[in-house]
């Protein structure tokens, strides 16, 4: 039996959507095409990472994107500081990196302490180095359809559709949850795509109605387990972005990591659905890295490699 039938029988039919395996591959492209550029123009990627304070899940991702950062032979620039730094020195490092032309991505990490304008600082970075793209520049040429750098998690979901479902010319996707950052970037990828797009949330009437009308439902709110298995079309791709930890109460030791879509529920019914942990999460770094060297490629003038 092959692997896909295995985890089909375990799943009453959906196609698990191997994102860690995804990921994995997308940093080995990466990798490769980060070498052809430092031996044939002499150039290295850099990525810088700003984390202010001590956040424990903070410190976890930004380590990780550290370490893969490095893995994939960019340069790697960690700026950790204190929960108390203000505003203004923080916007003088964000100067400096904007400066730097050994740094052609900057990310500060979310959420930053309440004494600084998190607004104010995003507004700050280059948008030729927002490899979030979460600055307005590139959520405006998102939705204008002009190159921009797109946000990472939004992106990481549109590879996995595409390399799942092929073309998406005509599909019916339903997005749930209107995130900056999530959501609404989402929706415009889907368009770009010529999907039919709905933006649903938490206010919409008739949430399980709408989303049984989605051939592609994203489910981006943020709430473990909302979506159920009979809110979903029979054979829609669903791709889960929520990573919720369930109460060490309920758990055991740690808490159990489940996503927004009650998973064992919507795979019974799904075509092909993300799992969590190891659909979507692993995703967003590879898209950051992938952003880190088409900045890196534009700085220059380069064309940039095609990674898909
Ligand atoms: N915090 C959690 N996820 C992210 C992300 O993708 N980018 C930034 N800047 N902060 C985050």
């Amino acid at each position: 039996m092959s692997e896909t039938t295995t985890a089909q029988a375990a799943t009453g039919g959906a196609r698990i959507i191997d994102g860690k395996g995804f990921a994995a591959a997308l940093r080995g492209r990466i990798g490769e095409a980060v070498a052809r550029l430092k031996a044939e123009h002499g150039m290295t990627p850099g990525l810088a990472v700003v984390l202010v304070g001590e956040d424990p899940a903070s410190q976890v991702y930004v380590r990780s994107k550290g370490k893969q950062t490095l893995e994939a032979g960019m340069a790697s620039f960690e700026h950790r500081l204190e929960a108390s730094t203000s505003q203004e020195t923080l916007l003088k490092l964000v100067a400096e990196l904007n400066a730097d032309p050994a740094v052609h991505g900057i990310l500060v990490q979310l959420p930053l302490p309440g004494q600084i304008d998190s607004a104010a600082v995003l507004a700050a970075i280059d948008p030729a180095k927002d490899v979030d793209g979460f600055h307005v520049i590139n959520a405006g040429r998102l939705a204008t359809g002009q190159p921009a750098l797109v946000p990472c998690t939004p992106l990481g979901c549109l590879l996995l559709l595409r390399d799942t479902l092929g073309d998406l010319t005509g599909l019916e996707a339903v997005v749930v949850g209107r995130s900056n950052i999530v959501g609404k970037p989402m929706a415009q990828l889907l368009l770009g795509e010529s999907c039919t797009v709905t933006v649903a949330h938490s206010r919409t009437r008739d949430l399980p109605g709408v989303c049984r009308r989605a051939d592609i439902l994203v489910a981006a709110v943020g709430r473990p387990e909302m979506v159920r298995g009979d809110w979903i079309r029979p054979g829609a791709t669903v791709i889960d972005v929520g990573i919720n930890r369930l109460p060490p109460e309920q758990e055991g030791a740690k808490g159990r990591l489940v996503g927004d879509v009650a998973f064992a529920e919507a795979a019974e019914v799904a075509g092909a659905i993300t799992p969590v942990p190891g659909g979507v999460g692993p995703m967003t770094i590879a898209c950051l890295l992938a952003n880190t060297l088409t900045a890196a490629c534009r700085a220059r003038g380069l064309p940039e490699p095609a990674l898909i």
